[in-house]
């Protein structure tokens, strides 16, 4: 297993070195207990509180500040800041951020993002920091796999994860070929790639798989080429802002009424109350659903509509288990943020009774979770049965798996 500990990061030297000069002059360090030294527990968010997942960001904060109050707003006995920060998505200044919150802000945690872009350059960082770092969204397969580090943790999926069950799903439907499309970049190239090896594992064929800069929401092109193509299906990635976009023009174009849709949960969460009509009968693959009749998951829902007048979704979901997650582990500690290992372990060893339904950690810290088949029905995404039972990313290339 990797250690946390074998690492020494640019910031212990620099500490270490201050403490050495403060030494040498006062020949006396004073025995301040680390809990001390400083009153408030910091946690740095990273997420998008502007752009096409700004409302991504928003529902993961505010059900993490739901599951720190339902705490009484303490973790491990401390009082707490959340220092939110906007990643803007753009893994361009993902590295600047990070560093502003580790360095900078000098976080006990660090939490967050929801593009998967920010997440590579973050999961770097926070690695090479060795600052105990949970994601909350972004699926990045690296970052429980070859990324992976001991103080990082995932409370959300990896795109390999929630896609690859659909394509053995729609192979068992009888459709052949299918046309897969969605953006450009890291978490829609491995949620097509997923889906890919699903469903020709399973006997189907990805006849064009077509690919659109980041955030781009113009699709007429595409949907004229997918019509041309006339494929069995079409199987989609899109978020927030542009996927309330790709299936209102999919509708619209008239290609719904010919090529059913099917895709990543993403496509139809969060999105149903804009998207309307335009989403009735689209097939997802998710490790949640709305209306999942599990307690935790009615308690979670009305919930999180009391404090902030809007329906909760995935993203919810997994910003109110990160909370869980944070306040599970220090109360361990009793508040010891000092206490890395401990922490770690907490985290390592946390069930989950969570709205999504049990969860637990794989070694390489991705959760280990069921995925739901789920079709649209009067704006609710309905669970239609479960596509597979406790699926676990492989974690290929992780020294912990
Ligand atoms: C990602 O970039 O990993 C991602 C973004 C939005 C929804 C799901 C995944």
């Amino acid at each position: 297993m990797r250690s946390l500990l074998r690492t020494i990061s640019r910031r212990d030297l620099l500490r270490q070195t201050a403490v050495a000069g403060l030494a040498s002059a006062a020949n006396f360090i004073p025995a301040v207990p680390a809990i001390a030294q400083k009153a408030k527990v910091k946690v740095g968010l990273l997420l998008p509180y502007s752009g096409t997942y700004a409302a991504l960001g928003h529902n993961i904060t505010d059900a993490m500040k739901l599951g720190l109050a339902e705490a009484g707003n303490k973790l491990g006995g401390r009082d707490f800041e959340l220092v939110q920060l906007d990643s803007e998505a753009d893994p361009a200044k993902a590295a600047a951020n990070t560093n502003k919150l580790i360095v900078g802000e000098k976080v006990d945690f660090l939490s967050g993002p929801v593009h998967s872009g920010v997440a590579m350059a973050m999961a770097k960082i926070a690695r090479e920091e060795g600052t105990l770092t949970i994601v909350s969204n972004a699926g990045a397969n690296a970052v429980t796999r070859e990324m992976c580090g001991a103080n990082i943790f995932r409370t959300s999926f990896s795109n390999w994860q929630v896609c690859f069950p659909m394509g053995t799903e729609m192979a068992r439907r009888g459709l052949k070929r299918v046309v897969s499309v969605t953006w450009n970049y890291a978490a829609g190239k491995e949620m097509i790639g997923a889906f890919r090896e699903g469903f020709e594992k399973a006997g189907g064929s990805v006849v064009k798989e077509i690919l659109i800069p980041f955030p781009n929401v113009e699709f007429q092109a595409n949907l004229t080429e997918i019509a041309a193509l006339k494929p069995d299906a079409v199987f989609a990635f899109f978020a927030g802002a542009g996927a309330v976009k790709f299936v209102k023009d999919y509708a619209e174009s008239g290609v719904k009424a010919k090529i059913p849709l099917y895709g990543a949960g993403f496509l139809t969460d969060g999105t149903l109350p804009a998207q309307g009509a335009a989403a009735e009968g689209v097939f997802t693959t998710l490790h949640y659903a709305d209306s999942l009749q599990l307690p935790a998951n009615l308690r979670f829902r009305d919930a999180f509509k009391k404090a902030t007048g809007r329906d909760a979704d995935v993203y919810a979901v997994q910003g109110y288990d990160t909370a869980q997650l944070l306040i599970r582990a220090m109360e361990k500690v009793k508040g010891d943020t000092g206490a890395t290992k401990e922490l770690i372990r907490a985290m390592e060893e946390a069930k989950f009774d969570s709205p999504r339904g049990a969860w637990r950690y794989s070694k390489s810290h991705n959760p280990v979770q069921d995925v739901y088949l789920r079709e649209v029905r009067n704006g609710d995404n309905a669970v239609v049965g479960v596509a597979e039972k406790e699926v676990s990313d492989p974690g290929t290339g992780c020294g912990m798996a």
